[in-house]
């Protein structure tokens, strides 16, 4: 499949109707111009899920989730973004327009298709062989039942038998008329010097690798004998469509029960997957025993942003949790940990007993990230050795600084000074010292951000500490570009003379002129987009755009912006006009701009607070303080400014 044409896009968005498709998933009521239903993402008992037809947008009270009809879609039925497409294109019967492609694309296209096709032929015939063949049910089924996998588990992991003998896979597949050049490129054969293939997997049981919507891209295969001198698994190359630094085994099998949740397990083997899965822990994934890659942690997060660390209980699992928790935390993510005893891996523990004792076992072990780590580095009755407790102290802090939400860094660090005895300030300060050091080298590494990521210059990120939730004053300047971008407002520049232009104008060019960015992260890439247009093409993009935003974030975030609180029944009678929207809206506009740049002022004062109470030296500190004094002159002006205006 090519790329879809963009006037297929519009046309399908054009055709799409929100309340018809999410009423294929949810029981909808006409309230005024509204509807109204129990939220498909929680299990509520009064309706708080709304679906705004004027404004194509659907928002779930109850969850926070909001967006398009496309990111309905892709939140409920975990699709794609061209999978959505398709899927609405399907509805509508729209025929999807592909993108003129060049015949190398297409070339690339059809070899892909091909090997897609290859894997799908060998994952029939590894069950055809372990379900039918006698040598197969004697072998490679036993093997699995005797591990306690279940004939149904066994079916939905879609494990499977490689026979033995050399080549008996190549011939099948020659047979069946797949070409040797897929075989091999696949990985599923090795070419010999001498020009035949051989298999590489033979005698091996079966776990195919899924991509997020289901085809298979790859096997894992373990050996069964174990005096055997190869080694215990065996997984297909990297190829065109395996990429291991982008897939996790058993996500395929566990996006619903991860995004319900709103929580993942993360496990180090195939087979703890399996079991846990199978011990009704359904959303845990495993990234197969290679370290943990940031496209991995992205693909998660999508999902969830609260990922549980289930490693095995020896020094390696140990080890590779802590990186794990590192690249965690430096992707905002919440992350906690289950320890197991040593010599348990999670196969083990889920075998050893019943869902109901595993679901309280896991309960009742986990602990944060911090914990784990200070009670696996103290362990050993290692705690009243000094040099051992100040490596901790730094390898505790270390992990800390990762966190890039400031608030949270400040809440781990206090009570990591309690759990550890040790005072704050001195933690603080090791803190500081270290995020300056690893900020300024992680900005220069980072080339695959996303396009839509914040454009704002790293030495600005640095200094942006970010908010930890929607700030409303960050909320209504959003609210205020989006809903009312393009609205002519007056007001009087610095000239002294009226100005009149559209909203977003006035926005876009004060806070870029001050170089002011928001907090929060969806607000600030929304902000970013608006403002990129805007200085290349001084064209203001709309609140259309936005809600059908490839970046489901955004997408959702601006649903919610524009969603008139009032309108959706009695969620809030406060409205925010009174009179003439037109007389009210210079002003509301003036207003949400003062605020803005006041609470951002606001967060450098408190910085420069807390670096001048970090600074000794007479001379820094009078630089410091004098920069104190100028921000906080500027904030006295915007303050008596907003007096005037309100
Ligand atoms: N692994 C691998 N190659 C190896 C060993 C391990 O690819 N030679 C990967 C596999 O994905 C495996 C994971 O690392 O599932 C964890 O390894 P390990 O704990 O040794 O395997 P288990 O999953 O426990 O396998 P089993 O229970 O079958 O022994
Ligand atoms: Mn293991």
């Amino acid at each position: 499949m090519g790329l879809i044409s963009p006037a297929t896009v519009d046309r399908i968005l054009d055709a799409a109707r929100i309340e018809e498709v999410v009423g294929e998933f949810v029981t909808l009521k006409r309230s005024g111009g509204s509807f109204r239903g129990l939220s498909p993402f929680t299990q509520e008992k009064t309706p708080s899920f709304y679906v705004v037809p004027s404004k194509g947008i659907f928002k779930c009270f109850s969850s926070g989730k909001g967006g398009s009809v496309v990111t309905f879609l892709m939140e409920h039925e975990q699709l794609s973004y061209p999978d959505a497409l398709r899927w609405l294109a399907k509805k509508y019967q729209i025929e999807v327009e592909e993108e003129e492609t060049s015949p190398e694309q297409d070339a690339v296209r059809d070899r892909r298709e091909s090997m897609f096709a290859v894997n799908a032929f060998a994952l029939k015939q590894f069950s055809e062989w372990m379900w039918n063949e006698e040598h197969g049910r004697a072998v490679g089924l036993a093997y699995f039942r005797e591990r306690g996998f279940t004939d149904e588990i066994l079916r939905k992991f879609e494990l499977g038998y490689h026979l033995e003998g050399r080549d008996t896979l190549a011939q099948a597949a020659k047979k069946a008329g797949y070409q040797e050049e897929f075989l091999e490129s696949t990985g599923l054969c090795i070419k010999r010097e001498t020009g035949g293939l051989v298999d590489r997997f033979w005698g091996r049981a079966m776990f195919p690798i899924h991509s997020l919507s289901g085809r298979v891209v790859g096997f894992g295969g373990r050996v069964l004998r174990s005096d055997a001198k190869t080694a215990k698994y065996l997984n297909s190359p990297e190829s065109e469509i395996y990429h291991k630094s982008q897939v996790l085994y058993g996500l395929f099998q566990a996006k619903q029960a991860i995004s319900r949740a709103n929580k993942v397990y993360l496990v180090e083997g195939y087979t703890d997957v399996i079991s846990m899965h199978q011990a009704g822990v359904h959303n845990v994934v495993s990234s197969s025993g290679t370290a943990l890659t940031l496209e991995q942690i992205r693909l998660v997060k999508r999902l969830t942003e609260h990922v549980t660390l289930l490693y095995d209980g020896d020094k390696a699992g140990i080890r590779a949790s802590f990186r794990g928790i590192d690249l965690l935390l430096e992707e905002g993510l919440y992350v906690r940990a289950v320890p197991l005893p040593a010599g348990e891996d999670p196969d083990s523990l889920a075998r050893s007993m019943d869902a109901e004792a595993l679901a309280a076992y896991l309960s009742e072990h986990e602990v944060d990230f911090m914990q784990f780590k200070v009670e696996a580095l103290t362990e050993e009755g290692q705690a009243q050795d000094p040099i051992r407790r100040a490596e901790v102290v730094r390898d505790v802090v270390q992990s800390v600084a990762k966190i890039p939400n400031a608030i949270l860094r400040e809440v781990y660090l206090r009570d990591s000074a309690q759990r550890l005895g040790i005072e704050e300030r001195s933690l603080y300060a090791e803190m500081e010292r270290i995020r300056g050091s690893e900020l300024k080298n992680a900005s220069q590494r980072r080339p695959d951000r996303d396009p839509y990521e914040d454009p704002t210059p790293p030495e600005m990120q640095v200094q942006r500490p970010q908010a930890p939730r929607p700030l409303a004053v960050e909320e209504s300047l959003i609210r205020v570009l989006l809903q009312h971008g393009s609205d002519r407002i007056t007001w009087l520049g610095p000239d002294g003379r009226e100005h009149e232009d559209a909203a977003a104008a006035l926005i876009l060019d004060d806070l870029s002129a001050d170089e002011l960015a928001f907090g929060h992260d969806a607000y600030q890439r929304i902000y970013a987009e608006m403002l990129r247009i805007w200085s290349a093409e001084e064209r203001i993009l709309g609140p259309e755009h936005f809600v059908r935003h490839v970046d489901p974030e955004m997408a959702a975030t601006a649903a919610e912006c524009l969603t008139e609180r009032h309108q959706l029944a009695d969620w809030s009678r406060k409205s925010i006009y009174i009179g003439s929207v037109e007389d009210q809206l210079s002003n509301h506009v003036h207003e949400c701009l003062l605020r803005f740049k006041e609470h951002r002022l606001e967060d450098r004062i408190r910085e420069a607070v807390a670096e001048l109470a970090q600074l000794t030296e007479p001379e820094a500190r009078e630089v410091k303080l004098a920069e104190f004094m100028r921000i906080q002159t500027l904030r006295n002006a915007l303050r008596a400014e907003l007096q005037r205006v309100v």
